[in-house]
């Protein structure tokens, strides 16, 4: 017999996509860079490794890492140290410890809808309850401060909060970042801030929540930008004394981040920006490429995405998202189901386009055949 939370957190609709996926499959479906870290970062991890960095470290990490990502801040907040930092195991460590810091049990956490597959789970694990807050396509993807508002009750702790949006590719500009701070320090909310996707904006610009307010947790990561998404390492920044109540959750959790890994990403910081501006580049003609072959697909409709590597079109054939991708897993592409980031994902599919450009047009050209098949529902 196992604990409730076990019985019932459910395992995420994208792995289960990606695992049941055909030898040689196109896959759209997962989101991580088809990039490898840049040399120079591979080349320090493995002198890392061989130089003996193979130990336990501090919790929150190595200080030079810790002081490297605090400058990065201070033009938010220019107060910003690196007490302020946490090294972690990746952007959903970082979440997870964060939920637990956070919430008691029955408190009521704010999560977008559709919104990244972690934020209600981690909620449930730390015994709160998630509340959907809609992301319509119709209003830019962007939350409806009035229904944010009727959601509020005197159990409602923290907002999530995720822009550049996996899965929408939304962006919130400046303007509603500003408007949701004050919504949430009137309500004496925490704002849990996903940013794993800053650096990733086509349209518009990147508002970050950092430095608006005292009860801001940013969570980010290394995984995307630096490719590394199988290394497992990312970052918080937070106020005293919120990040040290973080730090012994992330302490119980895994009592420390990987060393060399730390020693390779602080030089990725110092030595890699060309490489990171030449994988957005990248990201943003494969960008044009998806949105203006899905488009071209009859029975789809794609708003093309402000930021982070997703398309997230609209589909009018028969079925739910889950059939549709089934169906589409069957001839060889892999997408995500929309309905796997909350009801409002119903009717849509998310493809990553962090894949080569082969892929994608390998992918709409499935596409294309299926909308044959099926005609337009
Ligand atoms: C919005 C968002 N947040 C966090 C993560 C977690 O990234 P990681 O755990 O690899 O750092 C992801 C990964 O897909 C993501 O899309």
């Amino acid at each position: 017999m196992v604990a409730q939370r076990a019985r019932e957190v459910e395992i995420s609709g994208i792995r289960r996509m990606f695992e049941s996926a055909p030898p040689n499959a196109i896959n759209l479906g997962l989101g991580e860079p088809d990039f490898e870290p840049p040399p120079e970062v591979i080349r320090a991890l493995c002198d890392a490794v061989r130089g003996g960095m193979n130990h336990y470290g501090p919790s929150a990490g190595l200080p030079a890492l810790r002081e490297k990502v605090a400058e990065r801040y201070q033009d938010r907040d220019a107060s910003t140290t690196s007490d302020n930092v946490l090294i972690t195991g990746s952007g959903s460590e970082g979440l997870l410890s964060t939920a637990l810091a956070l919430y008691d049990p029955g408190d009521e956490v704010l999560v977008p809808n559709p919104g990244f597959v972690l934020y209600a789970p981690h909620a449930r694990l730390a015994g709160a309850v998630p509340v959907p807050y809609d992301l319509e396509e119709a209003h830019g993807f962007q939350p409806n401060l009035e229904q944010l508002e009727s959601l509020v009750t005197p159990r409602t702790r923290a907002l999530v909060v995720n822009s550049p949006s996996n899965p929408t590719g939304g962006l919130f500009p400046r303007s509603v970042v500003e408007r949701l701070v004050a919504f949430a320090e009137a309500h004496d909310l925490t704002i849990v801030s996903d940013e794993v996707y800053e650096e990733m904006v086509y349209e518009g610009r990147f508002a970050s929540f950092w430095g608006r307010s005292d009860r801001v947790v940013v969570v980010n990561s290394f995984s995307k930008i630096l490719a590394m998404t199988g290394w497992r390492i990312g970052f918080l920044v937070a106020q005293r004394p919120l990040a040290v109540e973080i730090n012994k959750m992330h302490y119980h959790v895994m009592a420390c981040p990987s060393t060399p890994a730390q020693a390779a990403v602080l030089v990725g910081l110092n030595e890699s920006s060309a490489t990171i501006r030449a994988m957005i580049r990248e990201f943003r003609a494969r960008r044009e490429i998806i949105t203006r072959g899905l488009n071209r697909v009859p029975g789809l409709e794609c708003v093309p995405p402000a930021g982070a590597f997703y398309a997230f079109p609209r589909f009018y054939w028969p079925g739910t998202s889950q059939d549709v991708a089934l169906a589409l897993l069957k001839r060889g592409l892999i997408t995500t189901p929309g309905e796997a980031f909350g009801s409002l994902g119903t009717g849509h599919l998310r493809l990553s386009f962090a894949a080569s450009r082969d892929n994608l047009r390998r992918g709409l050209d499935i596409l294309r055949e299926y909308a044959r098949e099926v005609g337009t529902a």
